[in-house]
């Protein structure tokens, strides 16, 4: 059965069975690797991808349950939001191994296209879900005021 979505702004028909997980799709279907596979149950977060611009994960999420909606992941991700997101990470040399930051960056991205000024409170409700390994939270807390004092000009 064909699921029709958008990705990174481009209409597809992907002819996948409907309750085949949408990071499958994105990954092993499409190709585009950059979302990644952690834990499979939605504990994880590095698997997170935005549809219509709200964080989920893509893992326990079926292709057909995104159907007509706008998917994007970390390759296709743009805007001001974004664009700062991704210089403060690299201005403060977040990553450690990498494989959780691209669901980091998806999930602050949403925060700081939601909240442009969000507290400590804010980015610990918003980055929850999202588990680093590497334990660089300090680090993706500080590239998130970053980013927003770079949103405020
Ligand atoms: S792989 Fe989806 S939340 Fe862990
Ligand atoms: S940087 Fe290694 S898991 Fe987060």
């Amino acid at each position: 059965m064909a699921v029709s979505l958008s990705l990174n702004g481009k209409d597809l028909s992907l002819d996948v069975p409907d309750d085949m997980p949408l990071l499958w799709a994105i990954r092993g279907v499409v190709g585009l690797t950059g979302t990644k596979f952690g834990c499979g149950m939605a504990q994880c977060g590095a698997c997170t991808v935005h549809v219509d611009g709200q964080p989920i994960r893509s893992c326990i999420t079926p292709v057909s349950a995104v159907s007509g909606q706008k998917v994007t992941t970390i390759e296709g991700l743009q805007g001001k939001a974004a664009q700062a997101v991704q210089a403060a990470w690299v201005r403060l040399e977040v990553p450690q191994c990498g494989y959780c930051q691209s669901g980091q960056i998806m999930s602050a991205t949403a925060l700081l296209t939601q909240n442009a000024k969000p507290n400590d409170a804010d980015i610990n409700a918003a980055m929850n879900g999202n588990i680093c390994r590497c334990a660089t939270y300090q680090r993706i807390r500080a590239a998130i005021h970053t980013a927003a004092k770079s949103l405020q000009g």
